[in-house]
């Protein structure tokens, strides 16, 4: 396994292996997981080699969120995408991703403005640049992220087709504990009780599936129900809720009543931890 900081390197080892080889590319901001490897598992049946970027992007926080804290435990990762069989692995400095006099910036989609889009101010200008970069220097011909950040999977794909990008976006299933919480490498800030405590975006959304599937189709009811389950302030639920609600599966705008393409979305505090979780309702979003 290759690992460079360069990115001239990389971009040359990608473009030379590229000219006779499928090459599927998955971004990471490192501190890996399951989930991540599952993305890694997925790119390596889709193509011939795999190509992972582990990055903790600056531009993608706020300067009051976790990037300080963000976990960075390299060699960990170095070895288990080692494991996966992975052929290169791409780990900047933000030196070489923002160099000083770095000025150039991607205006995000449409799709950006709701949910995080209003949480998280600059959060999705950040994730576009950035993989708008990474899609440069590793010019590979599909790239594979998460449905578990769902929003940020319609936005990959909105900026892959509106500046013409040459890459395949392919989403892949979130990978849950067994006990049903999304794997995030934001789940290692959580103490035990916190953890319990996490369950609850999980639950909520089961709710959202499970009133769905009984012909619930209000949206007002399924959202009052996640928010039951949330079980906001409680000793055994979430501190604080950003959203929980149902929006199209395509456009994330406001539901009244779920038609073709419905997602649950949920983002919650626990301490000073953010988690989200997402249920797709129905349709092919
Ligand atoms: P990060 O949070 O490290 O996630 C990298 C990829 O792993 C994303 O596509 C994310 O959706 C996926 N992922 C995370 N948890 C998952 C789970 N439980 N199951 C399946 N996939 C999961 O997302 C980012 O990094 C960054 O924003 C990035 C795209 C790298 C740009 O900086």
């Amino acid at each position: 396994m290759i690992v460079t900081f360069d990115a001239l390197a990389a971009r040359q080892w990608t473009e030379r292996v590229g000219s006779t080889r499928r090459i599927a590319f998955v971004p990471t901001m490192g501190a890996l997981h399951e989930g991540h490897l599952s993305l890694v598992r997925r790119a390596r049946e889709l193509a011939d080699d795999v190509v992972v970027s582990v990055f903790v992007n600056p531009t993608q926080f706020a300067p009051t969120e976790d990037l300080a804290r963000y976990p960075k435990p390299i060699e960990a990762d170095l070895a288990a995408l080692r494991q996966e069989g992975v052929a290169m692995v791409f780990n900047p400095s933000a030196e070489t991703i923002y160099p000083s006099g770095f000025s150039t910036y991607v205006e995000p989609p449409k799709v950006a403005a709701p949910l995080d889009g209003v949480i998280r101010p600059g959060h999705f200008r950040g994730v576009c640049t950035v993989v708008l970069k990474l899609f440069q220097i590793v010019p590979a011909s599909i790239a594979v992220f998460g449905q578990k950040d769902f929003q940020q999977s319609l936005v990959v794909k909105a900026m892959v087709r509106d500046l013409n990008i040459p890459i395949s976006i392919v989403i892949a299933e979130t990978v849950r504990e067994t006990d049903g919480l999304a794997m995030s490498s934001r789940n290692r800030y959580l103490s035990a009780a916190e953890r319990a405590r996490a369950l609850c975006l999980s639950r909520s959304l089961r709710e959202a599936r499970v009133s769905f599937d009984s012909g619930e189709r209000s949206v007002a009811a399924i959202e009052a129900a996640m928010l039951h389950e949330l079980r906001i302030g409680e000793a055994d639920g979430v501190d604080s809720v950003d959203y929980a609600v149902v929006a199209d599966g395509e456009s994330l705008e406001r539901l009244e009543e779920i038609g073709d393409s419905a997602v649950a979305l949920v983002a919650a505090r626990i301490g000073t931890t953010r988690l989200i979780d997402n249920v797709i309702l129905c349709g092919d979003c």
